[in-house]
């Protein structure tokens, strides 16, 4: 049995999957919560064929009595949470001005995005303290520091996190659980490689700093060294991961 115990949602694919990938290579047991069982099950093939430990759970972050299960069974099969990564989140519609998103796109993406990394917050935190602590990376996006048009829904969920994150490290400053933060640039994952991305990608690459798109594993070490003990001065930050994109 591992040391520590990761759990992290969306694990299923892209960003959830790399960062659960290197917190299997660095020695955790990983609970890979996601709602796509055959993403879930590919990611925990992926960790055991290369000798690591992990266990997916399926749940629908979305739903408060979802997550309640996926962290008590992530409890019951390994006893205690050392570090968690809420990823879990979706796009949703792209592309239409703030009057025109639907009524359903605002409420789906609202209810994955935010209110889906607090009910994991709700269920991960009181795991921790009865433990005796650990750290949580919420998983914001450039589009939660700065505006992002065209994405109105996905840009307030972000923002969300980013606030939520905030108050909650406020509130468990003095009880050995840090959260953060992390805002990724735009990444290479299934979300960035539907159908009518490239020229959007192109354009981003071109007004890129570092000219180019991140790479999924590159969001997961950032979200390592903010669970880890050389991050144990890190709390209550958004941090962005992107290139410098967010600095210009
Ligand atoms: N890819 C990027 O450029 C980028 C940039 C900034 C932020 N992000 C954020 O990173 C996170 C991961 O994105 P990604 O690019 O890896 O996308 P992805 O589509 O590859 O993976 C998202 C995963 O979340 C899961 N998921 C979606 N809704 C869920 C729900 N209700 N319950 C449980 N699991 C659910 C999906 O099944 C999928 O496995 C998201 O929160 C996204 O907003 C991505």
């Amino acid at each position: 049995m591992a040391d520590r115990i990761a759990f992290i949602t969306g694990a299923g694919s892209g960003i959830g999957r790399a960062t659960a990938g290197l917190f299997a290579a660095r020695g955790h047991a990983v609970a890979l919560v996601d709602m796509n069982e055959k993403g879930g099950r590919e990611t925990e093939a992926a960790i055991r064929d290369a000798g690591g430990e992990a266990r997916f759970i399926a749940c629908d972050v979305a739903d408060d009595a979802s997550v309640r299960n996926a962290v008590g069974q992530a409890l019951a099969a390994y006893g205690r949470i050392d570090a968690a990564f809420n990823a879990a989140g979706v796009d949703g519609e792209v592309g239409r001005m703030t009057a025109d998103c639907s009524m359903d796109n605002w409420h789906r993406v609202i209810g994955i995005n935010l209110t889906g990394v607090w009910h994991c917050l709700r269920h991960q935190i009181p795991a921790m303290l009865k433990t005796g602590g650990g750290a949580i990376v919420n998983c914001a996006s450039t589009a939660g520091i700065r505006g992002a048009a065209f994405c109105g829904a996905y840009s307030a969920s972000k923002h969300g996190v980013v606030g939520l994150t905030r108050a909650a490290a406020l509130e468990y400053a003095s009880q050995g659980t840090r959260i953060n933060a992390v805002c990724p640039g735009m990444i290479e994952t299934p979300m960035t490689q539907k159908p009518g991305m490239s020229e959007v990608i192109a354009r981003l690459v071109e007004v890129s700093p570092l000219r180019r798109i991140g790479q999924p594993e590159e969001i997961g070490s950032a979200v390592f060294w903010l669970c880890g003990p050389d991050a144990g001065f890190v709390h209550g930050q958004a941090i962005p991961v992107d290139g410098a994109i967010t600095s210009r």
